[in-house]
């Protein structure tokens, strides 16, 4: 929400003083996102299996043969039961902790370049400070003590991230509506209720699951 209002805020009419707040409140929400889905990462070394990097990863010979079955089941309209990820379930899992992952890495490099907040905020005051000018002094969107050709060099080094930003929130949006679309499509196909377990934990399997006797 606080990146659309930054991505669209000359159509909202937002003030420069205004863009600045909703950047600045965008990073602290941005800080809590990075740290939760940090928790989620060390939890896939910790949790229980249905938490761990092979529920999540999609790769290697143990993935393929699951994914071959659930197609070449649902091709003969059979909705294989899982109590973790279905296949299909696991590779979208995989996209958005990526997609995550670059708004993150972007997120907190454009932090240090448009904000001068941390992690990176010091060493680019340090690359755009003009000469004599003690770095700690400059200040997001304020441009008297910078050296102007060092500030050109840090705006082209920042583009591809945010480029990267700006198309991963795309990305985001578009995952998201198919997540929606496809946890109904299952829920309804298969009788297992995937919107309350996404709360609760718990699913109720109208079936055995593929992944029963799975360690
Ligand atoms: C799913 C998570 C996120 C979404 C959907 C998101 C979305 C956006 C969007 C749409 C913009 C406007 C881009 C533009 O106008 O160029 C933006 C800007 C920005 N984001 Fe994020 N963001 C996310 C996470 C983060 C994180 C984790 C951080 C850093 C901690 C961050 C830092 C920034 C900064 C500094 C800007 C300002 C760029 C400018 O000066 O316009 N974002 N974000």
């Amino acid at each position: 929400m606080l990146g659309t209002m930054i991505l669209y805020h000359r159509d909202l009419g937002l003030s420069d003083e205004g863009e600045a707040l909703v950047q600045t409140i965008h990073v602290y929400v941005g800080y809590i996102f990075a740290i939760n889905l940090f928790v989620r990462l060390i939890w896939a070394f910790a949790g229980n299996r249905f938490a761990r990097w092979d529920n999540l990863i999609p790769v290697g010979s143990g993935y393929t043969s699951k994914l071959r079955n659930y197609l070449n089941a649902a091709r003969e309209g059979k909705h294989l039961l899982y109590l973790g990820h279905n296949p299909l379930g696991q590779l979208a899992v995989f996209a958005i902790i990526i997609a995550l992952l670059a708004m993150i890495i972007s997120g907190l490099l454009m932090a240090g370049t448009d904000l001068y907040m941390p992690p990176f905020g010091s060493y680019f005051q340090n690359w755009v400070a003009a000469a004599g000018v003690n770095p700690s002094d400059v200040i997001a969107h304020v441009r008297d003590n910078v050296d102007e050709t060092a500030f050109a060099e840090m705006r082209a080094f920042r583009r591809p991230f945010s480029t990267i930003h700006v198309w991963t929130y795309y990305i985001i949006i578009g995952l998201v509506i198919l997540h929606i679309f496809a946890v109904i499509y299952t829920e309804v196909k298969t009788g297992v209720n995937l919107i309350s377990a996404m709360f609760t934990g718990k699913k109720v399997m109208p079936g055995e699951a593929e992944d029963e006797d799975e360690k």
